[in-house]
């Protein structure tokens, strides 16, 4: 039996569906009556369980092949380091308690820096609080930046005409999507070929700027050049805030977005086989955000 953190979550879902696919049982970490409905509606077996309680998730990891740990984000929360040091710290714990021996957990390129990574710090710290756990054989995937978080440049295009956002126009971003992400962690979890403290990235289909981004939405859209503007940390704060996130996240994912324009987050794996995933920026577009941008449209 696996257990899965996030199970409602781009990640978590995507490995617990291939999990199930592949006929495993599966524990499905989720919080709430409903959604917890809909998990087991998937197959898998729901299980109650807040990521900053310790003793509900060594309960639900007890038993567990192998789990999959995965640090969430708190959009909306007003100390955003506070939050992953209360969740990692119950992970860590639980793990350490219900004695589990396998794990891979979701980490970020850049986790290999202690600070100055933003949001990313928090996957630092997890990582190295997960390696201090005696028997506990680790997979780190250290994934690129996600594909979904492009999903913001709808409202852009819509109110402004543009894409826009913090990053450098011609910055190559190993860009992936979620669902490779899920995928690598559930092939991970099903053959675990992983001892004692490993890391691995997982850079995405290829590396893409975010003018490319802009003229790939552009053709899809219909609107041939659509322009990628930088924006003023200023101006996407106040984008962020508008989006309902606070304020101390929204300077955490500045600091972020910074450390890639400066190459303090970058990947160091060579590019090869092992950490290229196959969905493309043109599929993700296809299957994702033209949907999402057509209904917003018709709204
Ligand atoms: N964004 C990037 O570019 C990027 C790049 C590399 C790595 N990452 C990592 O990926 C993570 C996000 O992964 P994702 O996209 O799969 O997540 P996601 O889609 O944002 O989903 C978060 C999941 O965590 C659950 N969750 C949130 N708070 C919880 C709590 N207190 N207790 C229990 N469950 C809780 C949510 O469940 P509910 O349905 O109950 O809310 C949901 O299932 C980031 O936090 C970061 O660590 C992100």
């Amino acid at each position: 039996m696996y257990v899965v953190t996030g199970a409602t979550g781009h990640t978590g879902s995507a490995v617990a569906k291939h999990l199930l696919r592949k006929g495993e049982k599966v524990r499905m970490i989720g919080r709430g009556a409903e959604r917890l409905r809909a998990l087991a509606a998937e197959g898998g077996e729901p299980s109650d369980a807040d990521l900053t309680d310790a003793a509900a998730l060594s309960k639900a990891f007890r038993g567990a092949k192998a789990v999959y740990l995965m640090l969430p984000p708190n959009l909306a929360g007003h100390d955003g380091r506070a939050f992953h040091k209360r969740v990692a710290d119950a992970i860590a714990a639980a793990v350490e308690r219900a004695g589990v021996t396998y794990a891979v957990h979701l980490s970020s390129i850049g986790a290999d820096k202690p600070d100055k990574t933003g949001t990313v710090e928090g996957s630092h710290a997890l990582e190295q609080q997960l390696n201090r756990i005696d028997g506990l054989n680790l997979l780190h995937l250290r994934a690129g930046y996600f594909m979904e978080n492009t999903l913001a440049q709808i409202a852009s295009i819509h109110t402004t005409g543009k894409a826009m956002g913090p990053f450098r126009p011609d910055l190559e971003l190993p860009m992936i999507a979620t669902r490779d992400v899920g995928e690598a962690a559930a092939d991970a979890l099903l053959s675990l070929s992983f001892d004692k403290q490993q890391t691995r990235e997982l850079q995405g289909q290829r590396d893409i700027s975010m003018s490319e981004v802009a003229q790939i939405i552009g053709r899809a859209i219909g609107t041939l050049d659509l322009p990628y503007l930088q924006a003023t940390d200023e101006t996407v704060r106040a984008a962020l805030l508008k989006l309902g996130i606070s304020a101390n996240m929204a300077a955490l994912l500045l600091e972020m977005s910074a450390a890639w324009n400066t190459g303090h987050i970058r990947a160091f794996e060579p590019r090869s086989a092992e950490n290229t995933t196959p969905t493309s920026y043109e599929t993700f577009v296809a299957e994702e955000f033209l949907p999402r941008f057509q209904a917003r449209s018709v709204a």
